[in-house]
């Protein structure tokens, strides 16, 4: 059986590092496009040279020519700009808005039956806006945020309990922003809920507060530190999670952007919900009971996804 083809729109620091784990993971065959001449062609044969000695197989071609993702299983859309220090995730909203509409015509020219992730910020209104351009199924048309700020979460959870970080669960929700909602009553150290650890002496409501909160800040401090781009590392592989995910039909539940349309109180719209990824795309959203607090929270994530929204169709009617 030929290998899955795999898309990278955007090969920047996420595109090029979602190339290199793709090979490594020898998850199909890589085109990586992007509209900077060279920056796709010379990522691509960087990494197939790294395969004698990594030991991979597979074809990694760049380009700046949209007929060649012609086909593709997946896409994965990083193309656009990532912000800088002091900037939040929606400055990028007028910027980036314009590069999904170029995206979203190329991916619906050429691989129209794909499994399309959407990375590029801000995230939410981004993978709105995309699945509008495309005109694909929206259950073919997903947001990758949810998996990395768990996975945030649970990095800074399993340093806190010193524990293994395979053994932590956490649930992150809500728009990729501010507003996020890491769920911690639906958190757990191997199943025992993160409030029983508060209980158990584990750690304190104040700990766990600082760490919630660091969570929601956690793209903005690798902002900081690194001062000329975004997070990439922990971003590409948050997505080739969820690209797996749909190229095995692993039917993962995985917190994801996705079009939520009867479920959690919400009737049309793209926010981060918990999903189950497989063959079919988001095979089901999966419809978590809330309590009052935590509603309170989400609805506030949606009201700010909402306005990132509306700020989209007033940029570009065709949205509206
Ligand atoms: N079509 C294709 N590629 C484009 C387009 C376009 N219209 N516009 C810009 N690009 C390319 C750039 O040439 C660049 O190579 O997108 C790439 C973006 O790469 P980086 O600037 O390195 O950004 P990166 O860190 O990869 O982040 C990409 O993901 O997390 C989000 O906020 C982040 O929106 C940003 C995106």
């Amino acid at each position: 059986m030929a290998r899955p083809k795999i898309a990278l729109i955007g090969a920047g620091q996420i595109g090029g590092t979602l190339a290199h784990l793709a090979a490594i993971k020898e998850l199909g065959d890589v085109v990586l496009f992007d509209i900077s001449e060279g920056t796709p062609q010379g990522k691509a044969l960087d990494i197939a040279e790294s395969g004698p000695s990594e030991g991979f197989d597979g074809s990694f071609k760049g380009t700046n020519d949209y007929a060649d993702i012609a086909g593709a299983d997946a896409c994965i859309v990083t193309a656009g700009v990532p912000r800088k220090p002091g900037m939040s995730r929606d400055d990028l909203l007028g910027i980036n808005l314009k590069v999904m509409k170029s995206v979203g015509e190329g991916i619906k020219a050429h691989a129209p039956d794909a499994f399309v992730i959407c990375i590029t910020n801000p995230l939410d209104a981004m993978v709105w806006a995309l699945q509008q351009f495309s005109g694909l199924p929206a259950e073919k048309v997903v947001g990758m945020a949810g998996v990395l700020d768990s996975a945030r979460f649970r990095h800074f959870l399993a340093t806190e309990f010193n524990v293994s970080m395979r053994d932590v669960t956490a649930f992150v929700l809500g728009g990729h922003g501010d507003t996020m909602v890491p769920l911690v009553r639906y958190s757990t150290v191997a199943g025992i809920p993160l409030p029983d650890l508060i209980d158990m002496g584990w750690t304190t409501q104040e700990r766990l507060d600082a760490i919630v909160q660091r969570t929601r800040d956690g793209g903005a401090e690798i902002v900081g530190l690194l001062k000329t781009g975004s997070a990439f590392y922990a971003p590409a592989t948050s997505a080739i999670e969820m690209a797996e995910a749909y190229l095995k039909d692993q039917k993962r539940l995985l917190p994801c952007a996705a079009w939520v349309d009867g479920a959690l109180g919400l009737n049309g719209f793209y926010v981060g919900v918990p999903t189950i990824i497989g063959a079919g795309g988001v095979e089901r959203i999966v419809d978590i009971k809330m309590n009052a607090d935590e509603q309170a929270m989400f609805d506030k994530s949606v009201a700010a996804v909402k306005g990132l929204v509306e700020a989209c169709k007033g940029i570009d009617s065709s949205l509206a």
